[in-house]
């Protein structure tokens, strides 16, 4: 007679013949977090990771009711809010989750950036982060428009105007994401398939690359760190004590969100009019008000070339830091990495200065 431990190892043997269960335990064991006074850092990407879910989740609960029409989309939300049973609550989960998870990914961007976790062997890590961000912006920008209300129009026309704009393909781009020269329904059914469909596909391909790639190489040390003699430097296991830390901040981060959705709900203007003058003092979300107050006070020409296509480029180009800097600071000149760390801050200082002389102005 076999007994239900005999029974329970078997049935493991027989999973792990077909799973690789032990290779990916041994996996699983490899990572180490190391303990600094800087590890706070390292929670940043996990709540990142935490909010990622949520979205998932409450975005498809909303697709449920969500109607992707010019008549509809509007009404639909509406119901949303004062209709289906928790419907305020899931929509609401997901307008903030939206902001939270892009101020926490910026974080997570920036202090990586300063632990100079983009040096070898962490450049992949680094670069599929970077698109990671690029397509959390992009879910934020097709997302606005579809409750189609007089801002969410306004912000998208103002977005889509500076888009054209952009040398050799920007009109291109426009006319492809408006679905011709006005917004309108192939507006709102381009940015809901881009936002439901194409959007999650590539986010979930990549995040899976980008935890491979954390997993393979194990968190970065800090410089100091690294220096230290080895009995000085110590370390703690991801699986199970860094996971369960986690696991605490992610539901302190929750109840934060959980406090915002409830006692702030998230809001729905009027319906948008595409005929109508635009409100005065449009604004876009929090998270693009540093570029767009920036072209705002570019002048409307420079020489030959038009304001806002010059003030664009420039900010590409400085933005081009970032996709270099693994390259330029590999570690090796103490002069490189100086350099690096200024350039780290004035971005940071730039975002910061034109987010908040955009929201006051
Ligand atoms: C959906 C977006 C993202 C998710 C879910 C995510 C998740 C994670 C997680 C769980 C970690 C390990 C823990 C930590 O260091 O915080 C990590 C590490 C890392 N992430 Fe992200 N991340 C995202 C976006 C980004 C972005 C925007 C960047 C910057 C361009 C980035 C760069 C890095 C780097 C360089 C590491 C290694 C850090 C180290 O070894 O110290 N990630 N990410």
């Amino acid at each position: 007679m076999t007994s239900s431990t005999d029974r329970s190892a078997g049935l493991m043997h027989w999973l792990d013949e077909r799973l690789g269960l032990q290779e990916a335990w041994k996996f699983a064991q490899k990572k180490q977090v190391p303990i600094h006074k800087h590890s706070v850092w390292y929670y940043m990407g996990g709540i990142a990771l935490m909010l990622m879910v949520i979205q998932f989740a409450s975005g498809v609960l909303l697709m449920v009711y969500y109607v992707p029409g010019l008549q509809a989309a509007h009404a639909s939300i509406l119901r949303i809010n004062s209709q289906v049973d928790f419907g305020w609550f899931f929509r609401s989960l997901h307008s903030w989750g939206a902001n939270l998870l892009i101020a926490v990914l910026m974080v997570h961007l920036f202090s990586a950036y300063f632990m100079k976790a983009y040096r070898k062997p962490r450049e992949f890590t680094w670069y599929t982060g970077l698109v990671l961000m690029i397509l959390a912006l992009a879910f934020g920008f097709t997302g606005y428009l579809l409750p189609w209300d007089d801002v969410s129009f306004f912000a998208t026309k103002i977005g889509l105007d500076i888009a054209s704009k952009m040398p050799l393909v920007g009109e291109q781009v426009a006319v492809l994401l408006r679905g011709g020269h006005n917004i309108g329904q192939a507006t709102i059914s381009r940015f809901f398939v881009i936002h439901v469909a194409v959007l999650p596909l590539l986010t979930l391909g990549l995040m899976g690359l980008h935890l491979l790639f954390v997993q393979m190489h194990g968190m970065s040390e800090p410089v100091y760190f690294k220096k230290l003699e080895a009995a000085k430097r110590t370390y703690e296991k991801f699986f199970p004590n860094f996971l369960l830390k986690d696991v605490l901040v992610w539901l302190l981060a929750f109840n934060g969100l959980a406090a915002l959705v409830t006692f702030m709900p998230w809001g729905l203007g009027p319906e948008a009019d595409p005929f109508a003058p635009a409100p005065v003092g449009i604004k876009p979300e929090w998270y693009f008000l540093a570029p767009f107050q920036f072209l705002k006070i570019i002048p409307a020409q420079i020489g030959p070339v038009e304001g806002e296509l010059f003030g664009a480029l420039l900010m590409v180009l400085f933005c081009c830091g970032l996709v270099i800097v693994p390259f330029f600071d590999k570690g090796d000149s103490p002069a490189r990495a100086k350099t690096a760390t200024y350039y780290g801050v004035v971005l940071v200082l730039a975002i910061i200065v034109f987010t908040i002389w955009g929201a006051l102005s």
